[in-house]
């Protein structure tokens, strides 16, 4: 699947950025729903870092962003814990990353990633497990379902094991669901050829984006946003020309903001823990 040529050792660590931005872009769609400038603006944030030492990723929503987070484990020998619904589509990223990442680093993705094919939230396998695999965490991305219940349920989940100067990465954050992610339902809806649902009461809110700092505000004297440059190059993002006919028709059912895009990424970075 992956036999190309994508450079060698030597290349990625003199050029990880077109590495890593190769591997993406063979990537199909399913696997694939991060735009180009957020997955860029994340591995900067981690290159800017000085985790160098076993970091720990934490990631909710499998696809590119696990391949760029496992590079980054596999390079500091550090690990990526993500959770999805789907085993399947972990199934496929492993795969990608054992034909990639692999000859690159020449260490095993079973050391570095630990895969839960679980609701973020349950009580029993979801994030309210993560005290006990590990006891720290350097960077989460949170790119499941697109609800503050459940946004607001993993960020909560994350705090008590996140590093001082840990970072918290939200995709989609421009949403504004609170409980139910009608769009998601809309477009199931659209291609069974049904109408759209009727709108549910108290189901919508303030943008993700706007609710975020306070919530983490809650928790550490210091919330800081970063990476503000990818709100400008979102709108350039080739993601979006490559993908342009799905994502028209995401948003034709609320899934994708364009009015709103440059506010879709949020990523704070957190210090001070309050006691
Ligand atoms: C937008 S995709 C993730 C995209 C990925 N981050 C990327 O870089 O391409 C959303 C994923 O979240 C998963 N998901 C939805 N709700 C979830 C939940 N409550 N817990 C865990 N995973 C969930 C879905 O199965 C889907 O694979």
């Amino acid at each position: 699947m992956y036999d190309f040529f994508l450079g060698d050792r030597e290349q990625l660590r003199r050029e990880p950025r077109r590495f890593l931005v190769a591997v993406k872009h063979m990537l199909p769609r399913w696997a694939n729903s991060l735009p180009d400038s957020e997955y860029l603006a994340t591995h900067d944030l981690i290159m800017e870092s000085d985790w160098t030492d076993g970091p720990v990723f934490v990631e909710t929503g499998v696809g590119a962003s696990t391949l760029l987070l496992l590079h980054h484990a596999m390079e500091r020998g550090g690990r990526v814990i993500s959770w999805d619904l789907s085993s399947a589509k972990a199934s496929f990223l492993r795969q990608v990353a054992s034909e990639t990442l692999e000859p690159m680093h020449r260490r095993a993705i079973a050391e570095h990633w630990t895969f839960v094919s679980s609701s973020s939230l349950s009580p029993h396998t979801g994030m309210a497990i993560l005290p006990q695999l590990t006891d720290r965490v350097n960077l989460s991305i949170h790119d499941s379902d697109h609800t503050w219940q459940t946004i607001s349920g993993e960020i909560e989940g994350v705090v008590p094991v996140l590093v001082d100067k840990g970072i918290v990465c939200v995709d989609d954050a421009n949403q504004v669901f609170q409980h139910t992610y009608e769009p998601i339902i809309n477009m199931t809806r659209r291609k069974l050829g049904l109408p759209p649902m009727a709108p549910l009461p108290d189901n919508r809110g303030p943008a993700h984006c706007d609710a975020i700092p306070a919530l983490l505000a809650r928790h550490f004297e210091t919330v800081e946003a970063v990476a503000v440059d990818v709100q400008n190059s979102l709108k350039d993002d080739p993601y979006y020309a490559w993908y342009d006919t799905d994502r028209r028709g995401m948003a034709s059912v609320g899934m994708e903001k364009f009015e709103t895009l440059h506010r879709r990424f949020v990523a704070l970075r957190v210090s001070g823990r309050r006691r």
